[in-house]
C-alpha cells in the first residue's frame, strides 16, 4: 500500500511487504521511544486523539508516540464531553475536527464507525478499535512482539504456533491478529473459548483459506502444550447485554504459574493485549506469572509506542527525516532494558 495520507482502518489493507516496512520503521524508532534521542520531525503537527470508549494503553501510547516525534496532541475522551452527545453526526464531527488536525486516531464502540468517520475526514484516520470489529494497530504491535520474541529463539513468524484464549467472539484484537496471520505461512492457530464466545466463522475461514491449521476447542490445558505463544484475552463485558451474562464466562480460562509449568513447554511466551481483568473472579493471567521471564505482556505494551510512531511516520511521510531532526536527550534517562 501507499502509506502517505492513507487511513489505517483494517488489516485487510496490508500486504506482507507493508508489514515488514512498518516493522523496519518501528525498529528505527527504538532510541526515541527509549529516550536516548529526541526528534522534532513532527514539530507543529497536531494529532486529534478521539477516544469514545475506555482506553489506557492505546490512547496514551498514540499520544506519546506523536509527542516523541515532536508533535502536539489534542484529545477528546467519552461521548459526554463531545458534541456527539448533542446529536452531532460522525460526518460533521469528522469535517470539523479534521481541519484542526494533521492526523486523527479514533476509538468508537460501533463496528464500522471509524471507517464512516474517515470517509468524511480531510486527514488520515487511524483505527484505535471499532466495537468488536478490528483493532489493527494492536494486531501490528502483537505481531511485532511475536516477531521479537521468536527472533530471540532464532525463529520466524512463518511456522508460528499460537493459542488464542478467551472471548474470541467479541475480541477485536484477535480478529485483527487472525487477519494479519493470513499474510504468513504455515501457522497453527488453536482457538480456545467457550462455545458461545468462539471465533466468528469468517476469521476461521480466512485462516484455513491461507493454508493454516486451525483447532477450535473449549479446553485450555490440553491445547496449550504444543504452541509457541499463548495469547490470553479478557471477557469483553462491555459487549454483553448484561453483567450477569458476562459473569457466566469470567474465570473460565485462568492461566497461572502451576498450569503453565504443568502444561506449557518451558519457553512458551505469554501475551495479552491488556487490560487483564485482575478481579478475583476473573484473573485470566494470575499475578503469580509476573516473575516469569516468558510473560511478554509489558514488552508487548511497550512495543505499542514503537509501532504507532512508525505508523505516524509513514502516514505523514517523514520516516526518512526522523534522524535528520534528532539530537541526544539532555536529561538523565533510566536504564530501559526490559
Ligand atoms: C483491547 C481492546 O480495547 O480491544 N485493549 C487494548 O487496546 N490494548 C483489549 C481489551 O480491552 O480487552
Amino acid at each position: 500500500m501507499d502509506f502517505p495520507a492513507s487511513h489505517i482502518l483494517s488489516i485487510t489493507q496490508f500486504e506482507r511487504f507493508d508489514i515488514e516496512r512498518i516493522f523496519t520503521v518501528a525498529d528505527q524508532m527504538e532510541p526515541y521511544a527509549h529516550r536516548r534521542k529526541m526528534t522534532r520531525v513532527l514539530e507543529g503537527a497536531i494529532l486529534g486523539n478521539m477516544f469514545f470508549e475506555a482506553s489506557t494503553r492505546t490512547r496514551v501510547s498514540f499520544g506519546c508516540a506523536f509527542n516523541l516525534l515532536g508533535g502536539e496532541v489534542r484529545e477528546t475522551t467519552g461521548f459526554q464531553s463531545s458534541a456527539i452527545s448533542k446529536g452531532e453526526s460522525l460526518y460533521d464531527t469528522a469535517r470539523v475536527l479534521s481541519s484542526y488536525s494533521d492526523v486523527i486516531a479514533m476509538r468508537h464502540p460501533d463496528a464500522g464507525s471509524v471507517a464512516e468517520f474517515a470517509s468524511a475526514s480531510r486527514v488520515p484516520v487511524i483505527n484505535g478499535g471499532d466495537g468488536a470489529n478490528e483493532h489493527p494497530t494492536q494486531a501490528l504491535l502483537d505481531l511485532y512482539t511475536i516477531k521479537c520474541e521468536l527472533a530471540a529463539k532464532c525463529r520466524e513468524v512463518d511456522g508460528l504456533r499460537i493459542a488464542m484464549i478467551g472471548d474470541l467472539r467479541h475480541g477485536r484484537t484477535v480478529h485483527s491478529l487472525c487477519k494479519l496471520l493470513c499474510l504468513y505461512k504455515n501457522v497453527k492457530a488453536v482457538l480456545i473459548s467457550p462455545a458461545e464466545l468462539s471465533m466468528p466463522e469468517e476469521y476461521v475461514e480466512q485462516l484455513r483459506a491461507a493454508g493454516h491449521e486451525v483447532i477450535v476447542s473449549d479446553a485450555l490445558e490440553a491445547n496449550i502444550c504444543d504452541v509457541d505463544i499463548v495469547y490470553s484475552t479478557r471477557i469483553q463485558e462491555e459487549r454483553f447485554s448484561s453483567q450477569e451474562e458476562a459473569d457466566l464466562y469470567r474465570g473460565r480460562f485462568r492461566l497461572n504459574q502451576a498450569i503453565y509449568t504443568e502444561f506449557c513447554q518451558p519457553n512458551t511466551v505469554i501475551m495479552h493485549p491488556l487490560p487483564r481483568d485482575s478481579r478475583a473472579t476473573a484473573n485470566e493471567l494470575d499475578v503469580d506469572l509476573d516473575g516469569n521471564p516468558n510473560l511478554a505482556i509489558f514488552r508487548q505494551a511497550d512495543n505499542g509506542v514503537l509501532v504507532r510512531m512508525a505508523l505516524f511516520a509513514l502516514v505523514l511521510d517523514v520516516a526518512h527525516l526522523v534522524d535528520k531532526y534528532s539530537k541526544d536527550v539532555p536529561w538523565h534517562t533510566a536504564n530501559r532494558v526490559i
